[in-house]
């Protein structure tokens, strides 16, 4: 009776007030429901460590979660940088916990390094793509999606103790808009005491003025805003890591041993191992799971669903809906798909037109040499002719000729032997006289 009574208040008005109960209710066991209801379903934590080639980061894993994660330490031949995830299930109390790292295998070997923070944005964008095509699917099954999202980047910088290196700032401005970046100093007992706290503030004026955003670690929650901004001063953290026991006092700790001495890994005097276990784990591990998924991954979404086209409101800033922006998109795809058609067209037409220029004037060509060839054939034929027609006239006077003179040998070798002088000269004028008719 008395949750109804409460509904109705509710519903009634729209200011709601506040009611004093007179008896218990059970509603204040919320809470309870929701760390059962998360403890039985289990969490997922994914974290990405991008740095150099042995620079320290599966050891510093294998230091954070206590365990011997397997790992293969990378070649420095890689030809580009390669990203590399594991999952594995721990467990702690009756706390599940879906463990990702993702390794950056070869950052840092390549003579041109100006790609390699490419691999690591493709990676998690791919990840970011995953979540929203399961969210945009009609069948969805979020609750029991493996969420491989980023949760966590922890970036290692080298221990130079000189400044961030241009691929450093270079990759973390990449990154700093799709994950929560927590920049670690690696293998830090290599730097001394006094060039350390240099260091540290000469890394974070560097990203400063590179405009590089990294976690902010929550301060507007009551319960951990102290810890929190006490620990953002140390930042970034200046870790060791080493899963070797040795013997401090009575107890065994985790160290590394050099002949000078120990390295402490949770010494916080000697490192910032612990203050980043605190960070990471203790206090901000759902603070790194809800800003990833309301911020980096709400960013992610927007950018791609704009770039899909869907929109919040249209121009008049009335709301749009799905239906809306589908219908909308669809017009203007298929308006698009026809001025597209209508180009190829008239694109088709005008080759068409083009090409029957081209072969007309091709047979105007032709044709006019046709015409020229036919000419000169003409031409050459009527001189032929001609030169035909003057040979003839050239054989015929010589066959004359040929005809007389042996007519005239003839009657020359007869007279020569029979007759007198007197008939020879008659003789000869007849001959002369039908010589002179043959020739005429
Ligand atoms: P890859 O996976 O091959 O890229 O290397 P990694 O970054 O995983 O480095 P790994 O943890 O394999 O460590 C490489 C070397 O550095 C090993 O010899 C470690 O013992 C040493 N090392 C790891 N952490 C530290 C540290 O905090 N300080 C020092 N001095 N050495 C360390
Ligand atoms: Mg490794």
């Amino acid at each position: 009776f008395k949750n109804n009574h409460l509904f109705c208040l509710k519903s009634q008005s729209e200011d709601m007030r506040n009611l004093g109960l007179s008896g218990h209710v059970g509603f204040d066991s919320l809470p309870d429901q929701l760390v059962n209801k998360s403890t039985t379903q289990g969490f997922c934590f994914n974290i990405l460590c991008v740095g150099e080639t042995g620079i320290g980061k599966s050891t510093l894993m294998d230091t954070l979660f206590n365990t011997k994660f397997e790992s293969d330490p990378a070649s420095h031949k890689e030809p580009g940088v390669r990203l590399k995830a594991q999952s594995y299930e721990l467990q702690e109390s009756n706390v599940r916990l879906k463990l990702t790292i993702v390794d950056t295998v070869g950052f840092g070997d390549q003579i041109n390094k100006e790609d390699s923070y490419k691999p690591i944005v493709e990676y998690i964008d791919t990840q970011f793509e995953a979540y929203l095509q399961e969210e945009l699917k009609i069948k969805r099954s979020l609750y029991n999606y493996h969420d491989t999202r980023i949760h966590a980047c922890l970036y290692f910088i080298a221990p130079t103790g000189h400044s961030l290196k241009s691929l450093d700032l270079v990759t973390m401005k990449k990154l700093d808009s799709k994950v929560n970046i927590i920049p670690i100093i690696a293998k830090a007992d290599t730097i001394a005491k006094n060039e350390l706290h240099k260091f540290k503030s000469k890394i974070m004026s560097e990203l400063v003025s590179n405009g590089v955003q990294i976690y902010q670690f929550p301060t507007d929650e009551e319960t951990v805003a102290e810890i929190n901004a006490t620990m953002s001063v140390h930042l970034p953290f200046a870790v060791v890591g080493s899963t070797e026991e040795v013997k401090i006092g009575n107890k065994m700790a985790k160290a590394r041993q050099y002949p000078w001495g120990v390295v402490q890994v949770e010494n916080e005097n000697h490192c910032d191992f612990v203050k980043l276990r605190e960070m990471l784990i203790r206090v901000n591990m759902e603070d790194l799971r809800e800003q990833t998924h309301t911020r980096h991954y709400e960013l992610y979404r927007r950018c791609k669903l704009e770039e899909m086209g869907f929109k919040d409101s249209d121009p008049d800033s009335k709301p749009f809906s799905l239906q809306e922006t589908y219908e909308a998109k669809r017009n203007e795809f298929l308006s698009e798909l026809q001025k597209k058609e209508e180009e190829m067209r008239q694109m088709f037409v005008m080759r068409v037109k083009e090409k029957e220029a081209e072969l007309k004037e091709a047979e105007k060509d032709l044709h006019e040499k046709f015409e020229h060839l036919k000419k000169t054939h003409q031409d050459e034929k009527k001189k032929l002719e001609d030169k035909k027609k003057d040979l003839e006239e050239e054989m015929n006077a010589f066959s004359k000729k040929k005809a007389a003179t042996q007519l005239l040998q003839s009657q020359a070798q007869q007279a020569g032997s029979q007759q007198t002088k007197k008939d020879k000269d008659k003789k000869n004028q007849r001959t002369v006289l039908t010589v002179i008719q043959l020739l005429q």
